[in-house]
């Protein structure tokens, strides 16, 4: 349980909070890169810590972030022509590149404004199917980080984005809370609860999500700091042996996790676009087979119904989109359609900002409260002109997750070998 004071430190993340201004420090995604698919097509704006940017693609194709408030009188960039190598605003035409440089000024002959006046343009990098930005101070931007996703081609990896009205925290700690897994998602964990019933798995479930672990319903959790954040490993107890099936899960901050999944491993990040709102980016990649998107949206229970332009559309005063037939009829758990839409249905339903003053935490709780603690020291040691943890590890590809059964003689350690070395706490 938290103070409300603690809670709010937690949560708030505009400009000049305590928790805004620790997660500035760090890249951020702010799109993917199929939004802007066109060289001069059609400027975006999107929102990233409570602040207003507008994206653009210019005539070589690279991306250009800016505020989207035009620097002359305040008329937004969205409205902007992208052509010839900038984006011009409709209002006086001034007109800018990707860097900010102010490049015309029709209404305005004196060429010397151009050398004056700058607009704030944002360092930006793409790769991957991803669009990131740094929006914090200048002196400080650290180096862009690679994650495991970067290494494989690009037909093995998909890149999703749910804008989830909720706010990134109760959505972090949903996806780093392992004892939900073989509860909410019954039906792709432990589809034998549907007692009386012969069913598997639709086609589009993750078929072989299916494992005799699940059914251990109160995992033990080991945790261990790292210098990205830290690691758990859940253990749950296989019935009829002493094995024990290990899933160990990497959680960086400043919002990020790694989930294994049958054949491949899927990234996420829990970016704030403000107090009340998420951006869950999930990227998926694997070594070894292609994947595909629309695939995957079906596996997370996104349709037509409940999920447009990249929206997580739910209505709470229609029982979230519930299926309670299905329910009483024991056909469905949870009466939601996959994984990411129960996630999403669970945090929605906490509230906009979750309040923690007045939660019970037990033990199988611990990785949250280890999330808290270690997003507390991070804001901490920025507020103390320090650096957060894990901002200038530069290479992340060595994070990965894990999901295998152990003999009695093993230990989850020896997966979380590499972190500890490659990553020391
Ligand atoms: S407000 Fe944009 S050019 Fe005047
Ligand atoms: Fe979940």
């Amino acid at each position: 349980m938290l103070t409300k004071e603690e809670n709010d430190k937690l949560t708030r993340v505009g400009k000049g909070t305590p928790m805004g201004e620790m997660m500035r420090r760090y890249w951020h995604p702010i799109a993917i890169s199929a939004e802007l698919p066109d060289c001069d097509g059609d400027p975006i704006v999107r929102k990233l810590l409570g602040e207003r940017f507008v994206l653009f693609r210019n005539t070589e194709g690279l991306v250009g972030v800016i505020d989207e408030a035009c620097l002359h009188r305040g008329a937004s960039m969205a409205l902007g022509r992208v052509e010839e190598g900038g984006i011009r605003c409709i209002y006086h035409g001034w007109k800018f590149s990707v860097t900010g440089a102010l490049l015309d000024t029709p209404n305005h002959a004196d060429a010397r404004v151009k050398e004056r006046l700058k607009a704030n343009a944002y360092p930006v990098r793409e790769q991957s199917g991803l669009i990131w930005t740094y929006i914090g101070p200048r002196e400080k931007q650290p180096p862009f980080r690679e994650f495991h996703f970067d290494e494989v081609p690009a037909t093995h990896r998909t890149v999703i984005r749910v804008n989830i009205p909720s706010n990134f925290l109760q959505n972090w700690e949903g996806g780093t809370d392992t004892s939900h897994v073989s509860i909410l998602h019954s039906n792709v964990t432990r589809p034998g609860w549907l007692s009386g019933s012969n069913r598997t798995a639709n086609e589009g479930d993750i078929n072989d999500f299916v494992k005799q672990s699940w059914d251990d319903m109160s995992p033990k959790l080991e945790i261990e700091n790292t210098g990205f954040g830290y690691h758990y490993a859940g253990l749950r107890r296989l019935p009829g042996s002493d094995a024990v099936n290990a899933r160990l899960v990497p959680i960086f901050l400043p919002y990020g996790r790694i989930i294994p999944l049958p054949g491949f491993s899927s990234t996420i990040f829990e970016v704030p676009i403000d107090d009340h709102t998420t951006s869950t980016y999930l990227v998926d990649a694997s070594e070894g087979e292609p994947l595909e998107e629309k695939a995957r949206l079906k596996r997370s229970g996104f349709a037509e119904h409940n999920y447009r332009n990249r929206n997580f559309l739910i209505d709470p005063e229609n029982h979230y989109g519930q299926d309670r037939a299905a329910m009483r009829e024991r056909r469905s758990w949870s009466g939601l359609d996959g994984l990411t839409q129960e996630d999403a249905t669970i945090t929605v339903s906490m509230g906009p900002v979750y309040d923690r003053s007045t939660e019970h935490l037990v033990a199988a709780d611990a990785a949250i409260v280890r999330l808290r603690r270690r997003l507390l020291d991070a804001v901490d040691a920025c507020e103390s002109g320090g650096d957060p943890l894990g901002v200038n590890v530069a290479d992340m590809k060595k994070v990965r997750a894990w999901d295998c059964d152990l003999e009695p003689a093993d230990s989850w350690k020896r997966l979380a070998q590499p972190h500890n070395e490659s990553y020391p706490a």
